[in-house]
């Protein structure tokens, strides 16, 4: 594992871009596995300003996203789909027919995952996955006690996970306690992984996921496993390492 601390969430941005950057002037048609949640939409904001600046290009680049809600519509506001196209797909010269993000309103979602899996296997597999944590260690949604070798599937939230999401919903409004998720098996096929983190909110789970036992009750810390992962965490996060 390789850790990297900087300064702050920017700083931490500028890093994600870069190596994005790299993946993508080294082969352009990569295959980028992405992640939702406000840890990556600073990187997604460089991303967008390095496109501008005619660094960088989407062009022949595949896409796939980690998780979706489940029940909730691509067009839904708080929709992982909706996320993406806003943040970053509809900002960049992306073909929109090259980005998934799993179907929240499949009605055979366990045949979903399991086509999912296999048009990730048909693209090559995931050259870059970019990954968020959540402060129970969740990775994707990948709760706590996932098995370490899942699949894409559907899982349950956990309370946490729920409360810490609701700030994104309307009070009163339909809030999905289950989603898709890439499995962490899944996770760790990708040929690199970039593990962002920022804020003493994600503290805890950094320090279980880089320096703890391995086990399911902290699924970041499967990580460990991987040959080629990057963890990128401002000195907030970095501090009960
Ligand atoms: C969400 C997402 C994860 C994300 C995590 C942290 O529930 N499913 O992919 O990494 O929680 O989110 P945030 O970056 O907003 O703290």
């Amino acid at each position: 594992m390789r850790i990297v601390v900087l300064d702050d969430a920017q700083a931490v941005a500028r890093f994600g871009a870069d190596t994005i950057g790299e993946q993508l002037s080294a082969k352009p048609e990569s295959v980028l596995g992405l992640a939702t949640g406000s840890s990556p939409l600073p990187l997604y904001q460089e991303l967008i300003s390095d496109y501008q600046a005619g660094k960088i290009s989407f062009k022949s680049v595949r896409t796939f996203n980690l998780d979706e809600y489940l029940g909730l519509p691509g067009d839904h506001p708080q929709s992982y789909r909706h996320f993406m196209n806003k943040q970053l797909f509809n900002e960049v010269d992306i073909d929109l027919d090259n980005t998934e993000v799993p179907d929240g309103m499949s009605k055979n979602p366990l045949a979903f995952c399991a086509a999912y899996e296999e048009r990730m296997k048909q693209a090559g597999g995931v050259d870059l996955q970019l990954l968020g944590i959540g402060r129970n260690g969740h990775i994707g949604f990948n709760e706590p006690s996932s098995s370490l070798v899942s699949r894409t599937r559907v899982k349950t939230l956990t309370r946490d996970t729920v409360e810490a999401n609701r700030r994104f919903f309307a009070p009163g409004e339909f809030q999905p306690h289950l989603a898709i998720t890439m499995g962490i098996g899944t996770i760790m096929e990708a040929r690199s992984i970039l593990l962002l983190a920022t804020g003493t909110d994600k503290a805890k789970a950094i320090a279980e996921a880089v320096e703890g036992p391995i086990s399911a009750s902290s699924p970041g810390s499967i990580l460990q496993m991987h040959a080629k992962v990057t963890v990128v965490v401002d000195r907030e996060a970095a501090q009960e390492l």
